[in-house]
């Protein structure tokens, strides 16, 4: 590209996609038609998905899968998986049909807390902040009133807000720290909408203070804004069973769950493993919460900080044995919502969640708990029995000939004589090229 573009979100979307077709690619033509092979032939679907975000050109695909037969507090869930990696879906497939033989899995919400704050900066006597951060609570509380009104009608609304004193951090730094229950909304645009008004509040009310100098009035906000850090909105999922039924062809019962409980128990202390160990279960958590159009930015920040709360980044689930039975847990935050964002608009995002049963945002945050405790468990028992590589690269075997330009044909011929084959990038090609031959 040689020169800066000015005023591109003004042009229409065949001038976007000329001008970038033109200015950034070597086969302008081709360009153009492969960004066209992916829209929607329905032009309102189109236009629904261009108007999500802003200078859309085309649609970027996923595949959208399902991990079927998940056990969840006795209940059969069908799992939407939006993902690019081979081998997840089997292996949540997989994961999901061992537990289903053994009771399913159990998930419990532990809490449903988010967080919002106010960053502020006073440098004046903290015996007065606090006095008029008493006085102005109920104050604070009133102002967002209106906006609050839908949510406290459903049973949510602002749980709390409190002063913090952050001085031995930064000069004058000061926060109102708010706790919300925002039920089935992930609720990033309320807890924003509350926070700016009561930012706006309390200058106000810092101004018409009595008890503060003329220096004091004057509080600085410096910005009001949700939190993706959330270790109160926090579900719990896990799986147990007796020891002896964990055998399986490649691996006796009691020396496997002695291996898996040793494996997590170096994700617990490694972090170098910690961060692939939690990157598996990622795999499951990201695909359902991308599938049912939540937030996988916030999800993966927030997760990742709980991870690392103890001042050492760490394994997200547990496991132990305890008089003969195995037992593997996970314990997450995860701020979702079934209702508002995408959720109603993105038709995909909607039948996801009609598979779901139209879940409650808890009852979701379950679901991709299990779903990450599932990727885990199959990764791990991978890793600890045959190694990850044998199940990964057979999974991955029709991406390598579809590189590999073979034919339909070619690619049955293969799927069947991998069967009993170990598949590597050079096998793949020796036995394609015999193939091609023939
Ligand atoms: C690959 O996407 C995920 C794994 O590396 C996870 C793990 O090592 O536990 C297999």
């Amino acid at each position: 590209m040689k020169t800066p573009v000015e005023g591109f979100s003004k042009l229409s979307k065949t001038q976007k996609i000329d001008w970038i077709a033109t200015n950034c690619t070597k086969d302008p033509k081709a360009a153009k038609q492969l960004l066209e092979q992916y829209w929607n032939t329905d032009p309102r679907v189109q236009k629904l998905h261009d108007e999500f975000i802003e200078n859309t050109i085309s649609n970027y695909y996923l595949p959208f899968a399902i991990a079927p037969n998940f056990m969840i507090n006795g209940e059969f869930y069908a799992i939407p998986m939006a993902i690019e990696e081979s081998s997840v879906v089997a292996a949540a497939s997989n994961a999901a049909k061992f537990w289903m033989e053994r009771g399913g899995f159990k998930a419990e919400i532990i809490g449903t807390e988010k967080v919002g704050q106010v960053h502020f900066i006073f440098k004046g006597d903290k015996g007065k902040l606090s006095e008029f951060f008493a006085s102005v609570k109920p104050e604070l509380l009133q102002s967002v009133a209106s906006i609050a009104q839908n949510m406290e009608k459903r049973g949510g609304g602002i749980n709390n807000i409190e002063l913090r004193d952050l001085n031995d951090k930064i000069e004058g730094y000061h926060q109102l720290h708010c706790t919300f229950e925002t039920l089935d909304a992930m609720g990033a645009n309320f807890i924003n909408s509350c926070l700016e008004q009561f930012a706006k509040t309390l200058k106000e009310q810092a101004l018409a203070f009595d008890g503060f100098s003329e220096e004091e009035k004057n509080i600085e906000v410096v910005m009001s804004i949700l939190s993706n850090y959330v270790p109160n909105c926090l579900v719990k999922a896990e799986v147990s069973c007796p020891i002896s039924e964990l055998g399986n062809a490649d691996m006796p019962a009691k020396e496997f769950a002695q291996k898996f409980v040793q494996a997590v128990n170096i994700a617990k202390v490694e972090p170098y493993r910690a961060v692939t160990h939690n990157k598996g279960i990622m795999n499951g958590i990201d695909a359902v919460v991308l599938a049912t159009g939540n937030d996988f930015r916030a999800v993966e920040a927030g997760v990742h900080a709980y991870a690392a709360k103890d001042g050492q980044y760490s394994s997200l689930t547990h496991a132990k044995i305890e008089n003969d039975i195995f037992k593997f847990w996970i314990e997450i935050p995860l701020a979702l919502g079934t209702v508002g964002g995408l959720t109603s608009l993105h038709p995909l995002v909607k039948l996801a969640l009609e598979i779901l049963q139209n879940p409650t945002a808890k009852e979701l945050m379950q679901i991709v708990a299990v779903a990450g405790l599932a990727q885990n468990f199959a990764a791990v028992r991978s890793l600890v029995t045959t190694g990850i590589q044998k199940g990964h690269m057979k999974m991955h075997l029709l991406n390598m000939l579809n590189q590999l330009g073979a034919t339909e044909e070619e690619k049955q011929k293969l799927v069947h004589y991998f069967k009993d084959q170990t598949v590597t990038n050079a096998s793949v090609k020796e036995a394609l090229d015999k193939v091609k031959a023939e």
